[in-house]
């Protein structure tokens, strides 16, 4: 039989040589990660640039080869840029592809790059230089967000809306309050992806396939050329753990759930039955069949796409468990949740920067809201603790009220004094004072609660804190 038979349309693989048959079509266009992995490729050249100097230092190769190793990954590079290079499947992934372009460019010396190292050690250092430039791009846009929203709660700073629980009308909050609530969310977002970005920052380059390389290698120099934070310890661990990638889409789902809950309230607050908010002709779309109809799709949208990004996380999860040690071909599966979840990150963290400035609160609706509902009981049977019934009680009178009130279409504020006495004689003239909004608010002066005071002290404090020029790292 002819060595490499019925390779007419699919050149010979770089790891061939021990190889008598062709790849069958199906498992050639089955195994490549081109088509995704390409967009490794500036990372791929990074790590290669480096590498090869090292090799260079350490006397490993000549330094004539590795600076033409060197301008020939740059050309490789610029070309790239351009949008000027093309691939097929037969080139499997961005590692064989570079180093294939390479030597085709300068010739068997770019044969010398992949001395002391493995695509296994290489592809991980691959995803830890993308997600390293990621995090850092999503941290910052995030930021942006934490800004845009703090912004909106300063300009509406005096505006009330009821509080829900249960999706019922609660108590009165400020809106300023409300919107504090998703920017502390992405504080602690904030934290987990610093706290991941250190452990991406870890060099697993020169741990070679497996266990290590027989050439005098300089590994803390590559660490110090590429900007890690130190080398892995174990070459066996480095090769094979994905932790990063689970981190990050763990990370990455927890804020994707949050952004889903606010678009969520946007959706809600949007619609007839609320009416709170408007949001802005450009982030809506309309229906091909009702003329009415204005929908808030992009909120939707961001709140339907949670779901890939935790199908993501599910995904990487169950693709490591049971994987022996070390390097499985299964770890390819890897790239493909962490390239989806970024794109989804992204685009969602930018989308809510832009539309919440422009989104109008109507704070004559919410505050009517407030009104409806008989928010304020709470403070009616927190008034008939202050005159002396134990809060048991107070809460089965106020009770009583409220059910005589919804029977007779009135609110607490409504009910005349001597209709309340009926009810307790210790009710005075004060209550309605008690009862009204702003004194309520007030009242609920407690560090972290909505007090206008309270929620002026944590607006000062986010400013604080999002305005230092390291935030977030
Ligand atoms: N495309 C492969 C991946 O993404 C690169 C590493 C391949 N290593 C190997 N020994 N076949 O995981």
């Amino acid at each position: 039989m002819k060595k490499n038979q019925g390779r007419e349309n699919s050149p010979k693989k770089l790891w061939a040589g021990r190889f008598s048959q062709a790849l069958d079509p199906l498992v050639e266009s089955f195994t490549a990660s081109i088509p995704y992995d390409i967009r490794l490729l500036p990372y791929d050249i990074a790590g290669s640039l480096a590498h090869v100097k090292m090799l260079a230092r350490q006397g490993i190769l000549s330094v004539k080869n590795s600076r033409l190793i060197q301008k020939g990954l740059r050309e490789i590079l610029e070309e790239w840029s351009r949008g000027g290079l093309t691939f097929t499947l037969a080139d499997e992934d961005v590692h064989l592809f570079v180093e294939k372009r390479l030597t085709a460019g300068i010739g068997p010396v770019g044969g010398q790059l992949h001395t002391g190292r493995s695509r296994n050690d290489q592809v991980a250092l691959d995803l830890r230089l993308f997600m390293r430039d990621q995090i850092n791009t999503l941290r910052q846009d995030l930021k942006t967000l934490q800004q845009n929203i703090l912004a909106i709660a300063r300009k509406h700073e005096g505006v009330v809306l009821p509080g829900y629980t249960h999706l019922q009308r609660a108590q009165p909050v400020l809106l300023a309050h409300h919107l504090l609530a998703y920017v502390e969310m992405f504080c602690r977002d904030q934290e987990r992806l610093a706290e991941i970005w250190n452990r991406v920052n870890v060099l697993p380059l020169g741990s070679a396939a497996l266990a290590g390389t027989t050439f005098p290698i300089d590994r803390l120099w590559v660490a110090r050329e590429l900007g890690f934070r130190t080398i892995s310890a174990n070459s066996m661990d480095a090769v094979s753990d994905r932790d990063f990638v689970l981190e990050f889409l763990s990370a990455g789902a927890i804020l994707m759930m949050h952004f889903s809950r606010l678009a969520e309230e946007l959706v809600l607050w949007s619609g007839s039955e609320f009416n709170f908010v408007a949001i802005e002709d450009a982030f809506c779309t309309g229906s091909s069949i009702m003329p009415q109809k204005k929908n808030p799709d992009v909120a939707e949208l961001i709140r339907g796409k949670t779901g890939r990004v935790y199908g993501n996380l599910m995904a990487a999860l169950t693709l490591m468990k049971g994987l022996p040690l070390t390097y499985n071909r299964d770890l390819q599966e890897d790239k493909e949740p962490v390239f989806d979840t970024v794109d989804t990150l992204l685009p969602s963290t930018r989308l809510l920067a832009r539309m919440l400035p422009r989104i109008v609160f109507k704070a004559q609706v919410m505050k009517k809201a407030t009104a409806q509902g008989h928010l304020l009981a709470t403070d009616l049977a927190d008034y008939l603790v202050g005159k002396g019934l134990d809060f048991r009680n107070a809460h089965r009178v106020v009770g009583e009220i409220v059910a005589s009130a919804l029977k007779n279409e009135k609110e607490l504020l409504q009910i005349p004094l001597a209709l309340l006495q009926q009810f307790s004689p210790v009710f005075d003239q004060d209550v309605f004072q008690w009862l009204d909004l702003e004194t309520a608010l007030a009242r609920r002066n407690t560090p972290g609660g909505t007090a206008p005071g309270q929620v002026r002290m944590a607006l000062k404090n986010m400013e604080k804190k999002l305005c230092r020029p390291d935030y977030p790292f």
